[in-house]
């Protein structure tokens, strides 16, 4: 693993780290398995952590064995369905749905000059910044239509350290999915995981709760 002295940049995962729009997307979907008569689960609210809008109803439906069930304008228009669901929740955010301490943790990386980007798979992160007050945090993000690979592929956190012109190895990843944890690994990042450390398991370091995410929390888990 990199020493703290190394890193200069962070490349964060918005939903499930910054916010809690994990839920909301889990919420959204949960809509659309029961739709298409596909059971629920909590391991598939898991496994469609940080995955794309497609490739998480694919999944879904190949949970319930539908995968040739739906034509692929039916399947849009079940995407576009759980679009509309999961932006009713997001149009009611604000700054209150911050997670606690990410504030705090912005302010203190601004302060002591690193860089940070974003590395989220939304389409919709540009709007949940918004609602969150939090857009000048992020003025460079990895657009997520540009990419050929979707997380557990490392593209999108490559592509977050190129924005700060930094060596990966010189990259902290945050990441509340195995899937991203994953990307982070294969990026050459250093990944912090944040949420259930078993489900988490490859992350290089885990924290509990973003309240844990703090500067000094992390040189001690790094120079350990
Ligand atoms: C990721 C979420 O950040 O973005 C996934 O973890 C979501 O749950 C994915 O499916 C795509 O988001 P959107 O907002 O473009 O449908
Ligand atoms: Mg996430």
């Amino acid at each position: 693993m990199a020493t703290f002295e190394d890193i200069k940049g962070f490349v964060f995962d918005l939903d499930g780290v910054i916010t809690d729009t994990a839920a909301f997307h889990t919420q959204a979907w949960h809509q659309v398995a029961d739709k298409v008569g596909v059971e629920w689960d909590d391991q598939l609210g898991d496994a469609l952590k940080g995955i794309s809008r497609m490739d998480s109803l694919n999944l879904i439906l190949e949970r319930g064995n539908k995968e040739n069930a739906f034509t692929e304008d039916e399947k849009v228009s079940l995407a576009t369905e759980k679009n509309e669901n999961y932006l009713t929740l997001v149009n009611q955010m604000t700054p209150a749905n911050i997670l606690p301490g990410i504030s705090e943790f912005l302010v203190a990386l601004q302060d002591q000059g690193y860089q940070m980007s974003l590395a989220s798979a939304s389409k919709n992160s540009p709007l949940v910044l918004k609602n969150l007050g939090l857009s000048r945090f992020f003025t460079k993000a990895v657009d997520p239509t540009t990419l050929k690979h979707g997380k557990p592929d490392p593209e999108i956190f490559r592509r977050g350290a190129e924005l700060l012109a930094l060596d990966p190895s010189q990259c902290i990843g945050v990441e509340d999915a195995a899937a991203g944890v994953a990307a982070i690994n294969a990026a050459g990042e250093t990944s912090i995981g944040i949420g259930n450390p078993e489900t988490l398991a490859s992350a290089d370091i885990n924290f509990t709760k973003t309240t844990l995410l703090t500067l000094d929390n992390i040189k001690s888990a790094m120079d350990r």
